[in-house]
């Protein structure tokens, strides 16, 4: 905002820098209701130049190129971002950009705002932050629908296992109870004589809702975060959307860094959801304005996602994406990465809103991707790992040797939910098609799936799987993904970051002709009974492979 009375000393000054020849400067102040603000980040909108406010409140940019007119922004915590209105030429002097509070409490009757258009209304991110024309233009919205979060109170993998139902609906029957002087009732192992859909929360804790849309369902589970059961939630009920994640303002975390363990999701998260007639949101920059945004540099730190990607049931650490990066170097604040770096890389688009509704024209590495890539995508997944193979034959008998590093991911490989896991298949046969005698190495256990080959049941098959494997307590079901009961960790051969692991196996070699031998190293999503007994139809994807022949 600039005011009037300060023509005189700013002419003054221009006629100055004219005479100098160099009307390159633009200085000014930044104050709130109460007097100049120090320490605010001012910044010549949509570019890099930035300066930081005095403690008299005043900046000066100087050496801009002179007639080239720039918007200016001011931001400091607490307050909305100011400015973006106002055109300056170089060789004004006395800006004044004013700074308002915003709420600093969180109004829990809020209603949350939809993300996609409505009639009526006009604040749902579709109607500015969507381009229906070109879904390929990398606007938040059409990211975010392509993305997991946007899905997940719909997804299907996830409900089935709440509910202990496979796809169409069948139910598995209510968990069988056995009952022990010691410890009161606890459960038994399903009847397999009866029609079974696979596990269940539902089966196993039929008068209880549990936490899990503490995360699946964070909206809603906000004033229940242990009342939500998913699958009461409304048709078309949105999942982990816009709004919420753009109403985090902290994260509670304890002093080794991680969430609390029995606070999952929502129970870590201070949010700032206005009670007045006034918008919030919390973005990752500190120059857009006009609007009722603030810059929140949780934005682009892994913190931000660390409820949500951290959970310990019954002591037994299950999800923890957030805590292997944590330990690894990635978490390095100078040479690490964040979250957000791998999953929501920039470089994609250079607008974040239509132009038409204020969006400007940004440098590509100040937008972040919503795209979030995952365990469905191949791309990510085959850069994740690389895969060694060496060969040596030596007295009728062929020495293979597997490596694999886990050089692109920050975290784990597999990570987080426990039904993840990553087979090395091995085969080796002659030229005919005859499997070769495996004589020192380790095979796939059975849970790698009994039968054919071909349907991807490679239990038996030279190889190994990657897996943090639990067993329930009670019926000691091995591997499980029932972690809503106690679980037991009985192995855990995942490959940290920056950490490899090798395997070695040895086969007689035929007495005449060429051999081949086959490496494969598979992501497959859930534990492939599991997969069957639910009617999920996940493809495994393939990380790396290697023929090669030998004679
Ligand atoms: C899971 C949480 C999450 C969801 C859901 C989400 N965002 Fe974001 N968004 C972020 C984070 C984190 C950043 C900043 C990334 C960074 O700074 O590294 C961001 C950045 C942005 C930005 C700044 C420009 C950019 O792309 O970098 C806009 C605008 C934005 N989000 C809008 C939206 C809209 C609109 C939706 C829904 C269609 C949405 N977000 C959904 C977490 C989320
Ligand atoms: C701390 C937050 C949190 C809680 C609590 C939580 N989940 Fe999850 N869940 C996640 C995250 C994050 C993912 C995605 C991680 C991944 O893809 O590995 C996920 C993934 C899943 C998946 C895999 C879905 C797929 O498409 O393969 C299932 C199934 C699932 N959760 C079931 C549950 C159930 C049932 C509960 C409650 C007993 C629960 N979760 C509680 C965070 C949580
Ligand atoms: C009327 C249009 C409009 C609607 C509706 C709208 N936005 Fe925006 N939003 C914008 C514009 C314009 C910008 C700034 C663009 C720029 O500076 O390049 C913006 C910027 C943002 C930012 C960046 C803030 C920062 O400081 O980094 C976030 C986050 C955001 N919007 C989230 C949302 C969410 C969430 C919704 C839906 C609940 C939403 N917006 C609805 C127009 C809109
Ligand atoms: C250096 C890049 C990098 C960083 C940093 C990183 N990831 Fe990943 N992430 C990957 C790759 C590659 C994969 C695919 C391999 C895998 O599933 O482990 C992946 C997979 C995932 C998955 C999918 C798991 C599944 O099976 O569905 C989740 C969830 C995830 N990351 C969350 C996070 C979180 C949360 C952070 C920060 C605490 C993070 N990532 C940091 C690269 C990274
Ligand atoms: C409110 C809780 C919540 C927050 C916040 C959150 N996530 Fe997630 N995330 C989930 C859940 C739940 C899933 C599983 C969704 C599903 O598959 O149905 C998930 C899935 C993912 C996936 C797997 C996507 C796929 O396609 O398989 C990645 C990667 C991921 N999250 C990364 C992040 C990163 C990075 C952040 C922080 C910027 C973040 N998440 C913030 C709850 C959250």
């Amino acid at each position: 905002m600039r005011k009037n009375r300060f023509v005189l000393p700013s002419l003054f000054l221009l006629l100055i820098s004219a005479c100098l020849n160099q009307p390159d400067i633009l200085t000014g102040s930044v104050r709130d209701k109460n007097g100049p603000v120090e320490g605010a980040v001012v910044r010549i909108q949509a570019s890099e130049i930035s300066t930081i406010t005095d403690k008299d409140g005043n900046f000066a940019f100087s050496g801009l190129s002179p007639k080239k007119p720039s918007k200016l922004t001011a931001w400091s915590s607490g307050y909305y971002i100011a400015g973006g209105e106002e055109t300056y030429l170089p060789g004004e002097t006395e800006i004044v950009l004013e700074l308002k509070e915003h709420i600093d409490t969180d109004y829990q009757g809020y209603e949350w705002l939809s993300a996609f258009s409505t009639e009526g209304k006009q604040n749902n991110c579709q109607n500015c932050h969507s381009r229906e024309d070109d879904p390929l233009s990398h606007l938040p919205f059409d990211e975010w629908m392509l993305d997991a979060h946007s899905q997940s109170t719909r997804n299907v993998r996830f409900l089935t296992m709440y509910q202990g139902t496979d796809i169409h609906g069948n139910q598995s029957p209510p968990t069988r109870k056995g009952y022990n002087n010691d410890y009161g009732s606890f459960p038994l192992p399903p009847d397999l004589s009866q029609p079974y859909f696979g596990p269940g929360y539902k089966i196993d804790f039929p008068d209880t809702a549990g936490n899990c849309s503490a995360c699946h369902a964070p909206m809603q589970a906000i004033s229940a975060p242990y009342g939500t059961d998913p699958s009461s939630l409304a048709e078309g009920t949105e999942g982990i959307s816009c709004d919420f994640c753009h109403k985090i303002w902290a994260v509670n975390l304890n002093p080794d860094g991680l969430p609390s363990p029995n606070m999952p999701g929502v129970l870590s998260y201070q949010f700032r959801r206005p009670g007045g007639e006034h918008q919030l949101f919390m973005g990752p920059l500190d120059d857009v304005a006009p609007g009722e945004d603030t810059f929140s540099p949780l934005q682009n730190q892994s913190e931000f996602c660390a409820p949500c990607h951290t959970a310990v049931f019954w002591d037994t650490p299950i999800y923890n994406s957030f805590g292997e990066w944590l330990e690894s170097p990635y978490s390095d604040p100078v040479s690490g990465k964040t979250c957000q770096d791998c999953h929501m890389p920039t470089g994609l688009t250079d607008h974040f809103a239509l132009i038409a509704e204020g969006g400007l024209d940004r440098g590509p590495e100040t937008i972040f991707s919503h795209l979030m890539p995952g365990a469905s995508n191949e791309e990510l997944l085959r850069n994740s790992v690389s895969m060694l193979v060496e060969t040596r034959e030596e007295r009728g008998e062929a020495n293979l040797k597997v490596t694999i590093t886990n050089d692109q991911t920050g975290h784990h490989v597999p990570t987080d939910n426990p039904l993840r896991h990553m087979i090395l298949v091995i085969t080796a046969e002659s030229e005919e098609g005859v499997p070769l005698e495996l004589i020192k190495g380790a095979v796939i256990p059975d849970w790698g799936g009994i039968g054919d080959l071909e349907d991807g049941r490679y239990g038996g098959q030279p190889g190994m799987i990657y897996a943090k494997v639990l067993q329930e307590y009670w019926t000691e079901i091995t591997p499980s993904g029932s972690y809503w009961n106690p679980t037991r960790i009985v192995s855990d051969n995942r490959i940290a970051a920056f950490d490899s692991d090798t395997t070695e196996y040895m086969f007689i070699v035929p007495d005449e002709g060429k051999y081949k031998i086959n490496v494969k190293l598979i992501f497959r999503r859930a534990f492939i009974d599991l997969m069957e007994q639910k009617g999920w139809d996940m493809p495994d994807i393939m990380m790396a492979e290697e023929n090669i022949i030998l004679e």
